[in-house]
């Protein structure tokens, strides 16, 4: 059993996953409402949230599958990226009780954890394929938007990046225009469900690359001095999913005939949108590829795709902050 720990952002989780992959518990402790009276993330409330939140939820984790200590045979923490003190909180404690418990402790990318995410399993999700198993990743958060060639978790190849904002982060300013709260992607989702997604047009092209500061800065400009009707929101949600959906897409397409490849996977905090979900199915399904999408509780960040991720880097372990080459970086 491993014991997974993320704390590199907002979000403080805690998880349980055996060396199968199968996830036993997970935990997380949301700061949402505490940031969104600022409308984004302050990284001081952040850390100090989590070094109050994690050790009592690494309690509850192991209680709640009445375990001691001498089950889990490591732990993995991500290391980087995210904000420092966030990150310090989880690799501080982790190594702590690495110590204290003679365990063995595993410093992972928090990206690698969002590749791995696809591969976790429980009752309601069985991987139809394996990491090794070489695929194109579309990993899309509130930090990241990137596309990688994976050849298990030791070879992820970069194909494409942002060079901007990602995804999320668009989304989330997008609704922090419309006063929605924060964060914003979940509620644009809702409301597009009833929205016309042809009503408003944000961009006339899709930008050469992964970027979504022009998407972002073509609704500051629409919006401008509007006052939006309630009964509008909809419309505006719906429209702007559907483009930034649409980018997403067609880079997605361009890297599948470029690499040939017929595996795809979907992950990150964004892959929870249940528009791109629908038409990157589509897509894969008229295709033919084989597509393994993240079941929602693991999109957003949470401990049990960073245990996976410690696992699948496991014979090149130990934990180094300091590093700038840690087991598992990016080829
Ligand atoms: O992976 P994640 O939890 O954190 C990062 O690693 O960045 O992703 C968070 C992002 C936020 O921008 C949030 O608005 C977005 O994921 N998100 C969604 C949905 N659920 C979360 N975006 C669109 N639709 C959703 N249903
Ligand atoms: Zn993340």
């Amino acid at each position: 059993m491993i014991l997974g720990i993320e704390t590199s952002c907002d979000d403080t989780s805690v998880a349980l996953v055996d060396a199968q992959g199968w996830v036993h518990a997970l935990v997380s402790q949301s700061q949402d409402l505490l940031h969104s009276q600022f409308g984004g993330v302050v990284p001081e409330i952040a850390y100090r949230n989590h070094s109050l939140a994690l050790l009592p939820l690494i309690d509850q984790v192991l209680q709640s599958r009445s375990l001691s200590w001498s089950a889990v045979e490591g732990i993995s923490v991500t290391t980087r990226p995210g904000l420092l003190g966030s990150l310090m909180v989880g690799s501080v404690v982790a190594q702590t009780l690495g110590m204290a418990q003679k365990i063995e402790v595993v410093g992972v990318n928090h990206l690698l954890g969002h590749v791995a995410a696809p591969f976790l399993k429980d009752a309601q999700h069985k991987p139809t394929f394996s990491v090794e198993e070489e695929h194109l990743c579309l990993a899309v958060s509130g930090g990241h938007s990137s596309l990688y060639r994976v050849q298990g978790l030791q070879r992820v190849q970069i194909l494409a990046t942002t060079p901007d904002d990602a995804a999320g982060e668009c989304l989330d300013k997008f609704a922090k225009m419309l006063g929605l709260g924060f964060p914003g992607g979940p509620q644009v989702d809702r409301l597009a469900q009833t929205g016309n997604s042809r009503r408003f047009q944000f961009m006339d092209h899709i930008p050469n690359s992964l970027s979504f500061s022009g998407l972002k800065s073509a609704a500051q400009r629409r919006l401008a001095g509007l006052s939006i009707p309630e009964s509008d929101l909809p419309d505006w949600c719906a429209s702007f999913q559907e483009q930034l959906v649409d980018i997403l897409l067609s880079h997605l397409k361009i890297w599948q005939r470029q690499t040939g490849l017929r595996r795809v996977t979907l992950t990150g905090g964004v892959s929870a949108n249940s528009r791109l979900r629908q038409k990157v199915a589509q897509w894969a399904g008229e295709n033919s590829l084989e597509l393994l999408v993240t079941p929602k509780i693991y999109c957003t960040d949470n401990a049990a795709m960073i245990a996976l991720a410690g696992l699948l880097l496991k014979e090149k372990s130990s934990l180094d902050c300091s590093s700038s080459s840690l087991p598992g970086d990016f080829v």
